[in-house]
């Protein structure tokens, strides 16, 4: 895959650990959804680094006065795509507690692998916030696109995306379609298979989270 500005492979050895657990067929519904959170606080904090707007306090040491920066908490606002991005908006929320959650409701085709919006409820305010949008699976790239296009037209101008397995099609056909937003991906698998799949991947993620299958 090319090189993008826009774009950030992880590869951090801890997160590699949790996504090899992950992956197992083995793993419990329970450990799945907790693995997600812990990996999506990770990237959380890395992907936050920039961008995340501070205010300045003053604050009293026992020895003196001194100015301080703290993060001011409502101005992130997290968007899961439905539905196995809900499964990480607690990993975000241990970090931004007082973030506030849109969701907006996306299914593959199972034939043509487009996406189908079926739902959006995004909080007042959003385009002024700074937007974490998130879904662990970042396959063909459809709904990510779509999803982004979506926030766009809400008036949204700061939009982070952040994706825990990639598929290195996704991840172009996102960061070209949409250069100006950051793209956070934990690990980036081999391709997709003919049904859309990730390979490796960890098979379907929603199904994984919430028991379905
Ligand atoms: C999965 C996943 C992404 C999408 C990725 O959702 O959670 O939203 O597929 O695929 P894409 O990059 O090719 O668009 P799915 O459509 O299976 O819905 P679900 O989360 O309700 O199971
Ligand atoms: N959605 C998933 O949940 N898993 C994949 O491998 C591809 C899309």
């Amino acid at each position: 895959m090319k090189n993008y500005d826009n774009v950030v492979i992880f590869n951090h050895p801890l997160i590699r650990h949790k996504i090899a657990i992950l992956r197992d067929e083995k793993t419990s519904m329970k450990e799945f959804r907790e693995l997600v959170e812990e990996i999506t606080t990770l990237m959380t904090y890395e992907s936050l680094k920039d961008g995340v707007a501070t205010t300045e306090i003053q604050v009293k040491t026992p020895l003196e006065v001194c100015a301080q920066q703290v993060v001011k908490d409502d101005s992130v606002a997290i968007v899961p795509i439905l539905r196995a991005g809900l499964g990480m908006v607690n990993g975000v929320h241990v970090l931004f507690p007082l973030a506030k959650v849109g969701h907006i409701g996306m299914y593959r085709n199972e034939e043509t692998l487009e996406p189908c919006e079926y739902y959006c409820k995004l909080p007042d305010g959003i385009e002024d916030k700074l937007v974490l949008l998130v879904d662990p699976m970042l396959a063909t790239g459809g709904s990510a696109c779509d999803a982004i296009d979506l926030l766009k037209k809400r008036g949204c101008k700061q939009i982070k995306f952040m994706a825990i397995i990639g598929a290195p099609e996704g991840v172009s056909k996102v960061a070209e379609a949409h250069p100006d937003v950051d793209i956070y991906v934990s690990t980036l698998d081999r391709c997709l298979n003919e049904n859309g799949y990730i390979l490796p991947g960890l098979g379907d993620a929603g199904d994984r989270l919430f028991g379905t299958k």
